[in-house]
C-alpha cells in the first residue's frame, strides 16, 4: 500500500455513542489526534473514560456492536477504515494493526491450541513456513516470560493462568511486526519484573520494525518511561496533549493535575500524601453542557458549566480544552 502521508493513523472527530435503557451513552466524544510512524503515545485517564471504546473504534470492533453508533474518521496509511468493508478492515487488523486487548480470557480461542493461535498470524500475513512460523512463536513466547515455551506451545489456553494466557496474546500482538500496535492495559495483570519486561519488549519492536504504539493505560507511572506523548481523556474527550515530559513537569489542564497528584514520583518525592481527585466522572448518559470536569474542578468558573471548553493550542505543540488553562501554564506543580 503507497502513502505518504504525515501520520500514520488520522483520528478526526470519532465519537461512539451506545443505546441502552439509561438513555444514550457518550462513551467517546469527538476526539481527533494523529500518530506518526514509530511515534508511542500514551492514553491515559480514569476508569471509564473512553480508552477502550476509543481503541475498538478505530480497529473496527466497535461498529458490529448491535446497540452501537461511530461517526467520524479513522485514516490509517490514508484510507478511512470506518468507510471500508469489514473484509478490507480485517485485512488491516492482525497485520498492520495489531491489539493488546484488556481481557485476555476472551480474547484467545479456548478451542484451538496455542501454536495454532501464535503461528496464524505469521503463516497468513507474514508467508512464513509452519516450521519457521512455530521457530519465531517459540522465541517470542520466550521473551514475554513463558518457561518452557517449546512444550507449552501444544497446550491450549485453559491450561494457562490469567497472566500467562495474556503474555501469550502479547507475544501474538508482536508476532507479524505490526506498523501500528493498540495496547490497552498490556501489563496490568502481571507483576512488575515482567510488566517491565513486556515494556521493554515493546520499546524494541518500536526501535526495530519503526512501529508505532498507543499504550492505553490509567497508570500514569507505566506511561511515564515508555511513550513520547500523552494523551489524557476524561469523559469520552481528549483534555490534554503533550510531550510526556513537558506533561509531567507542566500539566496545563486541572484534571491532570489531579491525576499526577495521585502519582507516586520516584524523581521527585513530594511532601505530605498523595491525594486523589475529589468526585466522580459525570455519568456518560447525562453529560453535563459545559466543561465535564467542572463539578470536580477547582479554578472552574460559572462559563466552565455552560460552555465546552474547545481542545486549543496553550504553548506551541501542546493542547488543553480549559478556559483557564493560561493558570497553570508555567506554574510550578503544586
Ligand atoms: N456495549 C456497551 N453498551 C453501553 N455502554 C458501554 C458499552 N461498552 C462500554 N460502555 C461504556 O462506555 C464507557 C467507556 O468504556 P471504556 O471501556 O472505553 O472505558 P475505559 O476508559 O477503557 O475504562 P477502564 O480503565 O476501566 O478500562 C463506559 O462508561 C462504559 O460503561
Ligand atoms: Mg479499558
Amino acid at each position: 500500500m503507497s502513502w505518504e502521508g504525515d501520520n500514520l493513523l488520522e483520528v478526526t472527530d470519532l465519537a461512539v455513542t451506545f443505546a441502552s435503557q439509561e438513555g444514550r451513552v457518550q462513551a467517546v466524544d469527538g476526539i481527533s489526534f494523529g500518530i506518526r510512524e514509530g511515534e508511542t503515545v500514551g492514553l491515559v485517564g480514569e476508569s471509564g473514560c473512553g480508552k477502550s471504546i476509543s481503541a475498538l473504534a478505530i480497529l473496527g470492533l466497535v461498529r458490529m456492536m448491535s446497540n452501537s453508533t461511530v461517526t467520524g474518521k479513522v485514516e490509517f496509511m490514508g484510507r478511512d477504515l470506518l468507510a471500508l468493508p469489514e473484509h478490507e478492515v480485517r485485512r488491516v487488523r492482525g497485520r498492520d494493526i495489531s491489539m493488546i486487548f484488556q481481557d485476555p480470557v476472551t480474547s484467545l480461542n479456548p478451542v484451538l491450541s496455542i501454536e495454532r493461535q501464535t503461528t496464524e498470524g505469521m503463516e497468513n500475513h507474514l508467508g512464513l513456513s509452519h516450521s519457521d512460523a512455530v521457530k519465531r512463536a517459540i522465541e517470542l513466547l520466550e521473551m514475554v516470560g513463558i518457561p518452557k515455551a517449546a512444550e507449552r506451545i501444544h497446550d491450549y489456553p485453559h491450561q494457562f493462568s490469567g497472566g500467562m494466557r495474556q503474555r501469550v496474546m502479547i507475544a501474538i500482538a508482536l508476532s507479524c511486526n505490526p506498523k501500528l500496535l493498540l495496547a490497552d492495559e498490556p501489563t496490568t495483570a502481571l507483576d512488575v519484573t515482567i510488566q517491565a519486561q513486556i515494556l521493554r519488549l515493546m520499546k524494541q519492536l518500536s526501535r526495530d520494525y519503526g512501529s508505532a504504539i498507543v499504550l492505553i493505560t490509567h497508570d500514569l507511572g507505566v506511561v511515564a518511561g515508555m511513550t513520547e506523548r500523552i494523551l489524557v481523556m476524561y469523559a469520552g474527550r481528549i483534555v490534554e496533549s503533550a510531550s510526556a515530559g513537558e506533561l509531567f513537569a507542566h500539566p496545563h489542564h486541572p484534571y491532570t493535575v489531579g491525576l499526577l497528584r495521585s502519582v507516586p514520583r520516584l524523581d521527585e518525592p513530594r511532601k505530605g500524601s498523595l491525594q486523589s481527585i475529589d468526585g466522580l466522572p459525570p455519568d456518560l448518559a447525562h453529560l453535563p453542557d459545559g466543561c465535564a470536569f467542572a463539578a470536580r474542578c477547582e479554578l472552574r468558573t460559572e462559563q466552565c458549566r455552560h460552555e465546552r471548553p474547545p481542545l486549543a493550542a496553550t504553548t506551541p505543540g501542546r493542547l488543553s480544552a480549559c478556559f483557564h488553562s493560561d493558570h497553570l501554564v508555567g506554574a510550578p506543580v503544586a
